[in-house]
Formats: C-alpha cells, structure tokens, sequence
C-alpha cells in the first residue's frame, strides 16, 4: 500500500504568521526519507496554506511523485495543468469549511458535469485523475461514468463512528473499495485517518493507497518528519498481519 504524506498543515503554521517558515518543501523531502511513496497537497482557493510556490518548487523537488488536490474550478484546474503533478484529485471545496467535509456530490448534475469537464481536460492534458467519493456504490458508478482512472474514498465517517458504527463504517468502505477495484479504478482512502484507526483500513487488501496529513504532521511536530513517516509505514507493513479478518472491525482493549 502507498502511503501519501499531506503537507498541507506544514503550510498552515507558517500562514498563521505569512512568514517562510515552516517550508513545506522541506517537509515534503523528509516524508520522503522517512518513506512515503508520494507527496499531497490540496491548492485551494483561498490559498490558506499551500501556495502556488510551493506547488512549482514541489514539483522540482520530489522525487516520488505529486498528488495535487483542487475544486473542480478552472482556475485551478489550469494551474494543476501547468504544474503536470503525477495525478490529481478532484475534491469539493466550500470556503467556510475548516477541512474537506465530503466526497464529491456527483448525483449532482450540475457538479458530475463540472468535474467531467475539469476530468476531460486533465486527462487530455496526461494527467491521471482521482475523484475524492463517499464511498458509495452510486459514487464508483458516477467515477467511472467520469472516465476517472482513481477514486479516493472519504474516511471520515470511519474515522468518527464509534462502538458498532465503526465496524459498519469499515464494511461500507471495504465493500466500496472492492466495487472500484471490480470497476477497473485505482482505489484509494483518506482523511481522518491516524495511527490509531488506521489498521483496520490498511488492511484492505484491495486499497492501494492512502492519503494521511493532519495525524502525520501534529507527530512530526513533536517527533520529526522523517519518524513520524516512518511509524505510519511501519503500520502500513504490520496492518495484514495484525488483522486476522480483513474488512471486520475488532474494538481495541479500552475502547
Ligand atoms: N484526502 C483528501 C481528498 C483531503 O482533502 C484530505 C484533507 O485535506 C486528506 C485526504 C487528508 O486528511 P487528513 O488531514 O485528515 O489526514
């Protein structure tokens, strides 16, 4: 399973003071020492943490590869253009909200057309387009629809259900990954996820990938950015292990 490191929260700290520090780029090379397969970043545009200089450096700098996050707007989508990271993800974005709060509404008419026009020009741009989903059977059908070649799964509703929920929550995200998977899409996951539910997900044989930030970042500042990377790899590699059943959710002692 690859894990992508999102940096943006290195850029918020430096944002909450408009200073050059804490550099995202330098973040992004040590996520990249510590392990992780590629490097998230979500261009919003509002711009309140990454910038469009830290995409251009980014893109310089790293050497595994890019995964840039944008609304479905043609502001952005030009940039993302411009930048030609490795794949981008198309995510909805509303200006008020503190983080991404959902998956694309793509039983939306006028939103399925907006990001098949931004998925079209990607696309023929090169670019390999994930589509950020609840994880839905609607949503995979809708992706394919698309003519996506990713879906990214939202977690959050995994990463906030407690007692039964939670394994609800699991077995709706496993049975979404395998429909992705059964409709030919590279299927991924993310937000919300942290050391402490990440197991059960990173145990889903068919994922391929997951996107982490906020969890990564708030330990890279207390332990560093290289550990912190590190120790999420390394329940990466421990999860099929520690999981007897893929897909069921066993509440940990203390729960
Ligand atoms: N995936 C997508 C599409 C996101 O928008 C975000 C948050 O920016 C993440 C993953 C990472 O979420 P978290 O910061 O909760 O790990």
């Amino acid at each position: 399973m690859r894990l992508y490191v999102n940096i943006d929260h290195v850029a918020t700290v430096r944002e909450a003071r408009r200073t050059d520090e804490p550099d995202p780029v330098r973040a992004a090379i040590l996520a990249e020492a510590g392990g992780a397969e590629g490097i998230t970043v979500h261009l919003r545009e509002d711009r309140r943490h990454i910038q469009d200089r830290d995409l251009r450096v980014l893109m310089e700098v790293v050497r595994t590869g890019v995964n840039l996050e944008v609304a479905a707007e043609k502001e952005v989508v030009e940039i993302a253009i411009q930048a030609r990271p490795m794949q981008v993800t198309l995510v909805p974005e509303h200006r008020q909200e503190v983080t991404t709060e959902g998956g694309l509404d793509l039983s939306s008419p006028n939103t399925f057309q907006r990001v098949r026009e931004a998925s079209d020009r990607l696309r023929e741009a090169g670019i390999r387009v994930s589509l950020f989903v609840d994880p839905e059977p609607e949503a995979v059908e809708a992706s394919l629809r698309v003519g996506a070649e990713a879906v990214e799964f939202h977690t959050g509703e995994y990463a906030n259900a407690r007692g039964e929920a939670k394994g609800r929550e699991l077995a709706r995200l496993h049975r979404a990954v395998r429909e992705g998977r059964d409709g030919g899409l590279g299927v991924h996951a993310g937000h919300g996820l942290t050391y402490e539910n990440i197991l059960p997900v990173a145990a889903l044989p068919e994922l391929e990938e997951v996107n982490i930030g906020h969890s990564i970042i708030s330990r890279a500042i207390l332990v560093g950015m290289e550990r912190a990377v590190r120790d999420m790899r390394a329940l990466l590699r421990e999860a099929p292990a520690r999981i007897s059943e893929p897909g069921t959710w066993v509440p940990p002692l203390g729960y």
